[in-house]
């Protein structure tokens, strides 16, 4: 394959889309980068393929514009946008062998014998494809289908990818497998990829941009550690991280709790950076206890939130049990309890004011290292 496909920087401004009462698409401003991988990230119906389908062309916006590589590509259909793409429920000729549908476009956009098939035979061993060449559509697991309609859309180089979901029909380990090679080759080739998941740890472990969405809105777009580290709602938050990230009524800080009562925050403190302490700032009642191996969760109720700690393997919790639990200050996120939205200007005075209680405690765990 030749090593430079250059790609394109894509555009949507006010991007909105509605078939009934509710919008499917909402007022969405999004900017990708050219060369990079985003990923459009969000629960099931939330509008992700409705927007994929807009950019390639598929549907049309109601309002706003879409610009790919400098041009408004708005008013243009689906061949004038220079695109390639893989769809939810792959689309195969049922007629043709798995390598005439993968060549397919090759051939209509006449690329010469010799380099077509050179092209094939390298997608073909990427994608295990080798042995099957010869079969229809018929003759394939649902998992080799995908990989064929993943096949076509890698072979035609264009400089935008669109795929939607591709790698849900695939078990496991093909799927492990399959996420690195298409962000390898994406590398390679540097294309602008736009691939649509419901999966965090796809969108994470694959895309420099995550764009998470919710209910036809774009909730927030940044690079994955970003995203983690400081979330710009309550739902982005929530959806980046697992188990999620606890979000605690500030009156559950007995101690804290006189100075923050007037403020009507959430705060949000992720369970892996939460540790068992001796004595607060934070205690709460064990409800239950999942031992993983390498780690331990402890569900418990604190006032009367619930929240879970990561902690290591090694720390045992029983049921009923009160435990005190640690956490540093750095790691306190603060939202707005009505909107929903993260509260950056007062996060340092309240992150101080939760942890005062927690100074110079140790920690319950034998060598004292907290939970990480
Ligand atoms: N052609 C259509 N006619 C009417 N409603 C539609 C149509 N296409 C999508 N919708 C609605 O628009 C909303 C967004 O759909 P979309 O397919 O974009 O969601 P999605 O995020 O891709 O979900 P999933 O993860 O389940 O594929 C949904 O409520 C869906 O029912
Ligand atoms: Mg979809």
């Amino acid at each position: 394959m030749s090593a430079t496909t250059q790609g394109q920087a894509i555009l949507l401004r006010g991007i909105t889309k509605s078939w009934g009462e509710t919008p499917a698409v909402d007022a969405v401003d999004l900017e990708i980068q050219e060369g990079k991988f985003t990923a459009l990230l969000g629960p099931s119906g939330c509008g992700k393929s409705t927007t994929l389908r807009i950019i390639a062309g598929l549907e049309y916006t109601d309002a706003g514009a879409v610009w790919i590589g400098g041009r408004d590509v708005t008013a243009l259909p689906p061949a004038k946008r220079n695109i390639a793409m893989v769809f939810q429920s792959y689309a195969l000729f049922p007629h043709l062998s798995v390598a005439e549908n993968i060549v397919f476009g090759l051939r209509t956009r006449r690329v010469a014998p010799a380099e077509r098939q050179e092209r094939l035979k390298r997608v073909a061993e990427m994608l295990e494809l080798s042995p099957y060449l010869d079969r229809k559509p018929a003759q394939l697991s649902g998992g080799q289908q995908q990989r064929v309609a993943l096949g076509r859309a890698i072979i035609a180089e264009r400089p935008v990818c669109l795929m939607d979901e591709p790698l849900s029909n695939l078990d496991a380990r093909l799927r492990h497998e399959m996420r690195s090679e298409i962000r390898a080759l994406q590398r390679k080739l540097g294309f602008t990829m736009v691939y649509v998941t419901h999966d965090q740890v796809e969108a994470i472990t694959m895309a420099d941009q995550v764009a998470l969405m919710n209910q036809g809105r774009l909730e927030q777009a940044a690079a994955p550690r970003d995203i983690y580290s400081r979330p710009a709602t309550v739902f982005a938050a929530r959806f980046i991280g697992t188990p999620p990230m606890n979000l605690i009524p500030p009156q559950a800080f007995a101690e804290a709790a006189g100075a923050l009562q007037s403020e009507d925050v959430l705060i949000g403190i992720r369970p892996e950076v939460m540790h068992l302490s001796t004595q607060g700032p934070l205690t709460a009642r064990v409800t239950g206890v999942e031992f993983l191996g390498s780690e331990t969760l402890i569900d418990c109720v604190a006032g009367d939130g619930a929240l879970v700690v990561k902690a290591p393997g090694t720390v045992e919790a029983a049921p009923g049990e009160e435990i005190a639990i640690g956490f540093a200050p750095q790691d306190v996120h603060v939202f707005d309890r009505g909107s929903g939205t993260r509260r950056d200007e007062d996060r340092e005075t309240i992150a101080a004011q939760l942890c005062k209680s927690n100074e110079n405690k140790e920690v319950r765990q034998a060598g004292g290292i907290p939970g990480r």
